[in-house]
């Protein structure tokens, strides 16, 4: 039975994808660990990689040779062939289903996409694929790719919530004026869709100043300075290059950060002239703090907004 455009958003109402039309500003490290942070909450987690790239499943430690050539696959014949959706990566943590992307099937969705988005009804593709699945999770977080409008056209029809993870920079800025404009198109379709907030990253040890500019901006933009997190995410390319090496997220890298004891033992190795491998940093223990912090936020943000809205029920 096919779903009304009501239900379908009824039902993807914990849907939340993490949007930048810009390259590079965390999109992927965000959806990784916002959806792996609420898993280990507690939360049941679907994790769903649009991008061809398939940098989510990396992150998650999913080899080259474990991704498979058709990776993809479910999600393209849910969207295109009317079948129900199935995770391609089941319990890829306690709680956390991942579907994942490869690049045959994501340039063929696209291609779908393209041909059905100018259609009636072509625009909810993408929720009327999870809308049968979405109840079993307390949280489905979509990850895109920087390009392939169309691809983020069906994402923001499907997600209830916007989460736009961005640099302080003028150029992010401006990127983030286009998101505005496409946020407000969107709901021509999909009414029920809100800005979640918006997610500094990147944030050199001195950028107080910056932080007030940006507020300022975004007010202009969005029409209210709200929806920017109080977390911030930390510039620290050691931790963030060690966590994607390994396929382990800011939290489970955390556990590898040497104690003082280990430290010392490693320094008298190298002293005696045995060769060690970089330790990871304990900067660790810090950018896995901050991706906590934004996941509170975020699920608190979404508790008070469905309070509200039963409220006025
Ligand atoms: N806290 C951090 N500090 C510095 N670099 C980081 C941090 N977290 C992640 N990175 C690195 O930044 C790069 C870009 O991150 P990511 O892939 O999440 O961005 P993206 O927006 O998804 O990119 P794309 O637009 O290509 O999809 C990666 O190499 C990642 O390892
Ligand atoms: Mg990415």
């Amino acid at each position: 039975m096919d779903l009304t455009p009501e239900q379908l958003h009824g039902a993807c109402r914990r849907v939340v994808a993490i949007v930048n039309g810009k390259g590079g500003v965390l999109k992927t490290t965000t959806a990784a660990n916002l959806a792996g942070q609420a898993a280990d909450a507690g939360h049941n987690v679907l994790l769903v990689d649009l991008d061809p790239q398939a940098n989510l499943s990396e992150d998650l430690g999913i080899t080259q040779a474990g991704m498979g050539d058709d990776a993809g696959a479910p999600l393209f014949d849910a969207i295109a062939r009317n079948r129900e959706l199935v995770p391609s990566h089941p319990q890829i943590r306690p709680r956390l289903d991942l579907v994942g992307a490869d690049p045959a099937n994501t340039k063929a969705l696209i291609a779908w996409v393209r041909a059905h988005v100018g259609q009636p009804g072509g625009q909810l593709a993408l929720a009327r694929a999870i809308a049968p699945i979405a109840p079993r999770y307390g949280l489905v977080v979509l990850d895109l790719p920087p390009g392939e409008e169309e691809l983020r056209r069906i994402a923001l029809a499907a997600a209830r919530y916007l989460l736009i993870p961005t640099q302080a920079d003028i150029s992010s800025l401006k990127g983030m004026r286009l998101i505005a404009q496409q946020f407000g198109e969107a709901r021509h379709v999909n009414p029920e869709l809100q800005l979640l907030g918006i997610l500094l990253v990147l944030v050199g040890e001195s950028a107080t100043a910056i932080r007030k500019d940006v507020r300022n901006t975004i007010a202009t933009d969005f029409g209210t300075a709200e929806p920017m997190f109080r977390t911030v995410i930390r510039h620290a390319l050691s931790p963030a290059e060690s966590a994607r090496k390994r396929g382990l997220l800011a939290h489970e890298l955390e556990t590898f950060v040497p104690s003082r004891a280990e430290t010392f033992e490693r320094l008298r190795q190298r002293a005696a002239g045995a060769t060690v491998e970089r330790a990871v940093s304990s900067t660790a223990k810090k950018v896995a703090a901050d991706w906590a912090g934004l996941t509170e936020e975020a699920l608190i943000r979404i508790a008070e907004r469905e309070a509200a809205e039963r409220a006025e029920q």
